[in-house]
């Protein structure tokens, strides 16, 4: 029988993590992690992490290790059919982290799946992103709802993410920068990195994505 695949989506803000992390979610028996998903839910919620995670999404910057590490890891443990991770891990900490609680578990990271873009379209694809409670993705000219202002999917109004405001989405591309783009040598060291160009539409970096994963599936079944 075929092990779980334990996947990473890497790439910067505004990339489509989160575009082709639902997309895969359809094709594929796995489960999707989104921290940024987590997190938002935390702040709209008001718990102590939301309390805590606020000023550093809403600067641009990394939510504590300490915070993160615990909420992703002990959910992932749990995961046994494999998982999908959208916005993690986010720099070397949290990676090293990760990979000692999988090899805890004796399972591995199945491959890391780099998603490209120039910095100046990703200002452009956030500054047009509007998104409902639950997640869905939309793009006000290149992926418009059929109703505006409404989520095609469950009617819920849609809005703009407080930290897609130009000056903090700069920073977070500073972040990206400086703590995350060195994982892409990490995973590229161990032969786990899969590259895919993100300028082509949602629907041919789906296509591109989802044959890659079938093809690390059948690499394990053989
Ligand atoms: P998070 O929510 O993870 O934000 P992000 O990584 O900055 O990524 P985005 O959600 O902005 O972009 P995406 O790549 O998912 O793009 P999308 O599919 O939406 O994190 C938010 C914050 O939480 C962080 O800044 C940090 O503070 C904190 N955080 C999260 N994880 C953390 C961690 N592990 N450690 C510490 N802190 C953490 O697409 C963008 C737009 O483009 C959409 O409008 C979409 O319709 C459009 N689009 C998508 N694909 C295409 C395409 N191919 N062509 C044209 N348009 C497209």
């Amino acid at each position: 029988m075929a092990s779980p695949l334990n996947l990473i989506l890497l790439g910067p803000p505004g990339a489509g993590k989160g575009t082709q992390a639902e997309r895969l979610r359809e094709d594929f028996p796995i489960q999707c992690l989104s921290t940024g998903q987590i997190l938002r839910a935390a702040v709209a919620d008001g718990t102590e992490l939301g309390k805590q995670a606020k000023q550093h999404m809403d600067a641009g910057g990394l939510v504590p290790d300490e915070l993160v590490n615990g909420v992703v890891l002990e959910r992932l443990t749990s995961m046994e059919d494999g998982f999908l991770l959208d916005g993690f891990p986010r720099n070397r900490a949290q990676a090293e982290a990760l990979e000692q609680a999988l090899a805890d578990h004796d399972r591995k990271v199945t491959a890391a799946l780099l998603i490209e873009v120039p910095e100046e379209e990703l200002v452009k694809r956030i500054s047009g992103r509007r998104m409902c409670k639950e997640g869905h993705t939309y793009h006000v000219d290149t992926d418009p709802p059929k109703h505006a202002d409404r989520c095609d999917v469950d009617g819920l109004p849609l809005f703009q993410r407080d930290d897609d405001e130009e000056g903090v989405v700069r920073e977070r591309l500073r972040t990206y920068e400086r703590e995350t783009s060195p994982l892409v040598d990490f995973y590229d060291d161990r032969g786990l990195l899969r590259r895919f160009d993100g300028t082509r539409s949602p629907t041919e970096v789906h296509d591109h994505l989802r044959a890659a994963v079938a093809t690390l599936r059948l690499e394990d079944e053989l």
